[in-house]
């Protein structure tokens, strides 16, 4: 049982743009994750957000313009933090940032710190619809676009006046993701990855159905990962209350039949195939079309549905299968027996305790029978069955 945590280091840069409070939810998840925090405000920062509110949020250290000119064991605090850094992110970045970046000016400490770094930048820009659509905005983040900084595109959405326009920051989540994709090694670059989720909904009447208990939050996992270690990845989903991840190609269904539809689209295509997903497997052998009265006492006949695991190991050739196996009794023996009958690579045996849960206890089992356990959240799960699969 081994956890694994990335452990880098992330500049994390704060201008004065009205989202700046976001930044802290975004050191919040860095520090969360493991990854060290050092953070750059400017002075037009520090009129939205304190040095202290980073501090208490975990950075290591905290810079403003008052530190400029200081030098640390004989190097000036700009090489030191560009050193440090294994990559600068900016969030929020103002149109007065961003013009100030395309034309070379460094006389703030973040500016002369991304001027003396060649390390990789991501850029988060935020502010009113018109500053951002003016034609000197746009023209400058053409500028640092071919600088070779990433431009993390602002949405759609409510901005700080509550009009709605493009403008609005990236959601802090999708910031972390984006650094966790610059922060992981490409270990999976050229690969297609498969990969289903959720749970299949199998209908009793138009609104009323039996599925099982299965969150998606397994699957979700599996397909981010795969994302951030470089793999061009689809995500079948089923049922799910989790937020969808971007990024990656995302086929929707509902039925046990639907999922086996997609998959017989998609798994043709695939490398590796990670079948998360838990389709029910009964359905009622009649679906109403309207809707049932109330009865005291309701008896329905379940039929098997397709077993979408089967049919797809038709297509499997030399492609990488990786099925589940959530069993209540004898979870080894009959893992076991699901990877050798589904035709798997490697099969990830797992208690009920995981269903819905953010982390969980796993078996992994291969084809020679070697048994390997993890424990952790469910994104280090995925880390570590990829890690076995590709040996790094
Ligand atoms: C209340 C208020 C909110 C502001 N919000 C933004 C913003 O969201 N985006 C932006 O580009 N500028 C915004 N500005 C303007 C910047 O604060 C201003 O250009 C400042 O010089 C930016 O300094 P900096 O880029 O060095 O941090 C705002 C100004 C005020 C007074």
């Amino acid at each position: 049982m081994r956890r694994r945590k990335i452990e880098n280091k992330v500049l994390l840069a704060v201008t004065g743009g009205v989202a700046a409070y976001k930044s802290l939810e975004v050191l919040r998840l860095l520090v969360k994750k493991g990854i060290k925090v050092k953070v750059v405000i400017t002075r037009g920062g520090e009129k939205f957000v304190t040095p202290f509110s980073f501090l208490s949020l975990g950075a290591e250290e905290v810079y403003t313009d008052n530190d400029q000119f200081s030098v640390i064991n004989g190097s000036s605090i700009h090489l030191v933090l560009s050193r440090w850094a294994d990559l600068i992110v900016v969030v929020p970045a103002t149109a007065d940032f961003i013009s100030k970046v395309a034309s070379g000016i460094s006389d703030s400490l973040l500016l002369t710190t991304l001027l003396a770094s060649r390390k990789p930048t991501l850029i988060a820009p935020s502010m009113n619809e018109n500053m951002l659509l003016h034609p000197a905005t746009q023209k400058n983040i053409e500028i640092l676009k071919t600088f070779g900084y990433k431009i993390l595109e602002p949405d759609e959405g409510f901005l700080a006046d509550l009009e709605k326009g493009k403008g609005r920051l990236k959601e802090p989540d999708e910031i972390f993701e984006e650094i966790l994709v610059e922060l992981s090694p490409k270990k999976l670059q050229g690969l297609k990855v498969l990969v289903t989720s959720g749970s299949t909904r199998e209908y009793i009447d138009p609104v009323r159905f039996i599925t099982n208990g299965s969150s998606g939050k397994m699957g979700i996992a599996f397909a981010k990962v795969a994302r951030r270690l470089g793999a061009d990845v689809t995500l079948i989903v089923a049922h799910t209350s989790q937020k969808l991840p971007f990024g990656m190609k995302i086929v929707r269904v509902d039925t046990t039949e639907d999922l086996y539809n997609a998959v017989g689209n998609e798994v043709r295509n695939c490398d590796l195939f990670v079948m998360a997903a838990a389709p029910s497997d009964y359905k009622p052998k009649e679906s109403k079309p309207n809707k049932l009265p109330k009865f005291n006492n309701l008896t329905l006949e379940l039929i098997a549905t397709v077993d979408v695991l089967k049919e797809a190991s038709k297509y499997k050739d030399n492609k990488i299968f990786v099925g589940f196996a959530l069993q209540t009794d004898n979870l080894i023996e009959n893992a076991k027996k699901k990877l050798e009958e589904k035709n798997l690579d490697y099969i990830v045996a797992n208690l009920p305790e995981n269903i819905g849960s953010d982390t969980g206890k796993i078996i992994l089992i291969d084809r020679a029978g070697s048994i390997s356990e993890f424990e952790g959240d469910k994104e280090s799960i995925a880390e570590f069955v990829f890690s076995k699969i590709f040996k790094f």
